[in-house]
C-alpha cells in the first residue's frame, strides 16, 4: 500500500466532503485553528490542505484525524467497522522492513542549517506557550533492550534547533528516559511528522513495554512498515514520510514549557521539561508538514480511537459478552466512557465497569447499556438512564481514584472521583417497550413522502 500521507490525502480527494483545499495564505498562529474550528461548527468537518501559510514554504495539513469516518477509510473499512477492525488489526504484528532509501531523505538540514522556523509550526490557543508541534510521532530505544519505542508528545518550539517535549508520567517514554537519565547518557529521538494516519494509531497503540509500535503499524497496514535509518541518531524512521527532526534529550536540563491547550479543553499548565537539541531535519522535496488539531476534536478522536481497542480487550477477560466500547467527543474520548453488553447475569455490569477504571485511569464515568442501546448516540444513552436505572442500586462511586492529571477536577495531582453507572435491564424481567407491527414494511417512498 501507498504508506504515505499524500496517498491518503488523494483517497480522501475522492470521497466527498472530505477535504477542503485553501490557496489563500493563512497565519500559523490562530487563524488556522480558527478557519477549523469555524467550518466544524458549520457542518464542514473536512481534513485540511493550506497550500500558503505565512513563514514558510511548505503547505500544511490539518484535521485527519477529526472524524471516525475518516478514521475507517484509513482502514479501508465503513465507520461501523472501525472499532472491532482495529482491534483485529492492531494484534497482528508484523516486523518492519528497511530498505536502502526513502523520500523522506531527499533533503537534508544539518548542524547550521537546522532552523525550525522553516516550518509552519501552528500556535492554535490563545494561552499556548508557543508555537507546538503536535502532529509529530518520536521514536527512541529502550538503552538496555535496544527494542524501539513510539508515541506522540507536544513539542513546543524554542527558537531555531530546540523543542521542549513533555513525556506524562505513565506514558513509556517516562519510562525509557529514566533510564538514560540513570546511565547519565543522552537519550537520541527522531520525530517523524506527516505518515499515512495508519502510522499514527499504530504508534498511539496501548501495547506493553517491550513491543515495538512499528509491528503494530505494520499490523494495521497489512505490510511491513518500510524504514530508513536516520542520518545522525541510531533510529529508524518511514521511508515515505514527510519530514523527520533527528536530535538528542540531554537527560540534566529542564526549560519552562507550556502551558498547552490539552484535549479536555483545558490548558494544561506550565512545567518544567526537557529540552530536544536537533541536529538534522531531513524531508522531501515537497512536504507538507502535519499539524493535529489539539484541544479540539482532532486530538479527542486520535487518541481516544486505540484507547477503545485496550479497554475492549482489557474488559473482555472480566466480561466475555462486551459487545462494543465508546467514549464520545462530549467527554474528551477519555473521560466518559459507554459499554454494551450482553448481560448474562446480575452484576456482571458492575464487573465489566470496574475492569475499565482498572484498565484506564483516565476513565471517569462509566455507563454500562444492554446491547439493544446504541452505545455511539448519546440520546440512546440518555434514554437509558431515563429508563432503565436504579440509581439507589446500580450507580457506585468511587472517590479519589487514581485519574489524569489533565482532569480540571482532579485534586491532589491526579486524584478523581470515579463514577460507575449499571444502566442494564434487571435480568428478572423488565416493562414492555412499545413497538408498531409492520413499520419495516412501510415503504415512503409508495406514499410521495420520500
Ligand atoms: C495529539 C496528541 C498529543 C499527545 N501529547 C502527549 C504529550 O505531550 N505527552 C505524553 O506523554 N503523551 C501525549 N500523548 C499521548 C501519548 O502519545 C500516548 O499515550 C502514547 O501511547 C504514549 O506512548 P508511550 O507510552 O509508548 O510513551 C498525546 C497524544 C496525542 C494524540
Amino acid at each position: 500500500m501507498d504508506q504515505s500521507l499524500r496517498g491518503f490525502l488523494n483517497t480522501l480527494k475522492n470521497e466527498s466532503g472530505e477535504l477542503i483545499i485553501v490557496d489563500r495564505e493563512v497565519n500559523p498562529v490562530f487563524e488556522i485553528p480558527g478557519i477549523i474550528e469555524k467550518c466544524i461548527s458549520h457542518d464542514k468537518n473536512a481534513a485540511f490542505i493550506f497550500n500558503k501559510v505565512t513563514g514558510s514554504s511548505l503547505p500544511l495539513v490539518s484535521n485527519i484525524f477529526a472524524s471516525r469516518k475518516r478514521i475507517a477509510l484509513a482502514l479501508g473499512v465503513k465507520e461501523e467497522e472501525l472499532n472491532a477492525t482495529f482491534r483485529m488489526r492492531e494484534d497482528k504484528r508484523l516486523k518492519p522492513e528497511m530498505v536502502s532509501s526513502g523520500s523522506v531523505q531527499e533533503v537534508l538540514w544539518e548542524g547550521e542549517e537546522v532552523d525550525l522556523s522553516m516550518l509552519p509550526i501552528v500556535t492554535h490557543h490563545e494561552k499556548d506557550g508557543g508555537p507546538y508541534i503536535t502532529g509529530g510521532v518520536m521514536v527512541m530505544k529502550d538503552p538496555e533492550t535496544g527494542i524501539r519505542n513510539a508515541g506522540m508528545y507536544r513539542h513546543q518550539q524554542k527558537g531555531k534547533n530546540r523543542l521542549g517535549v513533555h513525556f506524562a508520567e505513565v506514558s513509556h517514554s517516562h519510562y525509557i528516559f529514566g533510564k538514560y537519565k540513570k546511565l547519565k547518557r543522552p537519550m537520541p529521538v527522531a520525530i517523524t511528522i506527516g505518515a499515512h494516519p495508519l502510522f499514527y494509531l499504530g504508534c498511539l497503540s496501548f501495547v506493553p513495554i517491550g513491543i515495538d509500535e512499528y509491528e503494530v503499524v505494520g499490523g494495521l497496514m497489512g505490510e511491513p512498515l518500510r524504514l530508513v535509518k536516520a542520518k545522525t541518531v541510531d533510529l529508524e524512521v518511514p521511508a515515505e514520510a514527510e519530514i523527520v527532526i533527528e536530535g538528542e534529550i540531554d537527560p540534566y536540563y529542564e526549560e519552562r514549557e507550556g502551558p498547552f491547550g490539552e484535549f479536555t479543553r483545558v490548558y494544561g499548565r506550565e512545567m518544567m521539561n526537557p529540552i530536544v537539541s536537533v541536529k538534522a531535519i531531513t524531508l522531501r522535496r515537497d512536504a507538507y508538514y502535519q499539524d493535529v488539531f489539539s484541544g479540539a476534536l482532532e486530538q479527542q478522536l486520535l487518541g481516544g480511537t486505540p484507547r477503545l481497542s485496550y479497554i475492549y480487550k482489557m474488559v473482555r477477560t472480566a466480561c466475555p459478552t462486551i459487545c462494543d466500547v465508546y467514549m464520545p467527543p462530549s467527554g474528551n474520548c477519555r473521560f466518559i466512557c459507554y459499554l454494551a453488553i450482553t448481560k448474562r447475569l446480575e452484576g456482571e455490569a458492575k464487573n465489566a465497569i470496574c475492569a475499565v477504571f482498572a484498565t484506564d485511569p483516565f476513565v471517569k464515568y462509566v455507563v454500562a447499556v444492554d446491547d439493544d442501546v446504541n452505545i455511539f448516540d448519546n440520546d440512546a444513552i440518555l434514554r437509558a438512564l431515563a429508563n432503565r436505572l436504579v440509581p439507589k442500586d446500580n450507580v457506585f462511586l468511587v472517590p479519589e481514584a487514581k485519574g489524569s492529571p489533565l482532569d480540571p477536577t482532579a485534586v491532589k495531582g491526579f486524584l478523581v472521583t470515579k463514577i460507575g453507572i449499571d444502566a442494564t435491564k434487571p435480568l428478572s424481567g423488565f416493562r414492555e417497550e412499545v413497538g408498531i407491527p409492520g413499520i419495516e414494511e412501510i415503504d415512503l417512498s409508495l406514499l410521495g413522502i420520500l
